[in-house]
């Protein structure tokens, strides 16, 4: 069984060749012309995907040493992201299929991020909770076997990669700013400034009251001494990340309690902030779970996860036909 799968719904496109539970290729080409506009433009996304899509699955093939002929099914991502950008990776994969006269294979994103775990050992055990932290999703979800997920928990709001990003922006820092936050909290104090983290009732998510505290906090210290971001940042960046962090455990540690689920996995680009990866290994150690965290290449979007998610779907026939649109929006 070889799997070819593109990813093209924000602002990375990638493709990766899974052959026999292998992952043999994983290229993604990442869009560096939204970091001047301080967020992703989407129809720039759309017209870079167009530029990158077929050099990034030529690369693919190339690395895994597979000729096109050789493949099996070809595995896109369907939503949830943005129109232009799905458009551009499903219409790909259409053609490809088509062309080669081999199935399609829809895949969901967020499924996808909570899949990429069966890339690697140690693999998680079923049932187990996922959090998946990105720049779009906020989600708690009970995994019940690869393709049985439910949501117990979401944002109401803003994704918490975005109270990273719009923190960022808010210091200055470029666009996307969650991994600069990350690195100058490395040298701060993360109990230097409180933020206020909100109650939100159940297992649901709210970022937005701290991103308005952010902005008035920085207001206020501002008007004292003007110089207050540059004198402080590792130390405002440590507080920020720390808040931030102690709002998810808070409803992953309530997650556990309420499902008596043991196993517990972090999926999504913000997994790779390493404040998240270590207060988990913390709690995790101290609450008696079984911690999963991915490898930093499968955190951060890539076509290895969508082809992961793929190859389940293939071993059950779930294939899709050719007049399938992308969902902006998709939900599981
Ligand atoms: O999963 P992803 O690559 O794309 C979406 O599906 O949204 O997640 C991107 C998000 C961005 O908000 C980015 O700032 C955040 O993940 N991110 C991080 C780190 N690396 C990526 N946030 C905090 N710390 C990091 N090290
Ligand atoms: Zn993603």
């Amino acid at each position: 069984m070889n799997i070819l799968a593109i990813e093209s719904s924000c602002d990375e496109t990638s493709a990766a060749v899974l052959a026999n539970g292998h992952m043999l290729s994983n290229v993604i080409a990442t869009q560096l012309i939204h970091e001047q506009y301080g967020g992703v433009v989407p129809e720039l996304a759309s017209r870079a995907h167009q530029q990158h899509i077929l050099p990034v699955v030529e690369r693919a093939l190339a690395d895994a040493n597979l000729p096109k002929n050789a493949l099996s099914a070809i595995a896109f991502t369907r939503g949830p992201g943005l129109l232009g950008s799905l458009l551009v990776g499903a219409s790909f994969a259409k053609a490809l299929a088509l062309g080669l006269n081999i199935p399609l294979i829809e895949v969901n994103h967020m499924q996808a991020h909570v899949l990429a775990h069966f890339i690697e050992d140690p693999k998680p055990v079923f049932p187990f909770l996922c959090l998946t932290v990105s720049g779009g999703h906020t989600q708690l979800v009970r995994v019940d076997s690869p393709l049985t997920m439910t949501i117990i928990g979401q944002t109401m709001d803003d994704a918490v990669g975005e109270a990273f990003d719009k923190s960022a922006k808010l210091l200055g820092l470029p666009y996307p700013g969650g991994p600069l936050i990350d690195k100058y909290a490395k040298e701060g104090d993360p109990l230097k400034f409180r933020f206020p983290m909100g109650e939100m009732p159940n297992l649901d998510f709210s970022f937005s009251g701290i991103k308005t505290a952010i902005l008035y906090f920085l207001r206020d210290n501002k008007k004292i001494n003007p110089d207050f971001v540059s004198q402080n940042l590792p130390d405002i960046c440590a507080s920020i990340q720390h808040t931030l962090i102690q709002m998810l455990l808070t409803k992953l540690k309530r997650a556990a309690r309420e499902t008596g689920i043991r196993d517990i996995a972090i999926a999504g680009g913000v997994s790779a902030n390493s404040g998240l990866r270590t207060a988990l290994t913390q709690l995790g150690a101290a609450q008696g779970w079984s911690i999963y965290i991915p490898s930093f290449d499968y955190c951060t979007d890539n076509a290895a996860m969508i082809a992961m998610a793929a190859q389940f779907k293939y071993e059950q026939g779930d294939f899709t036909d050719q007049t399938i649109s992308p969902l902006p929006r998709m939900s599981f």
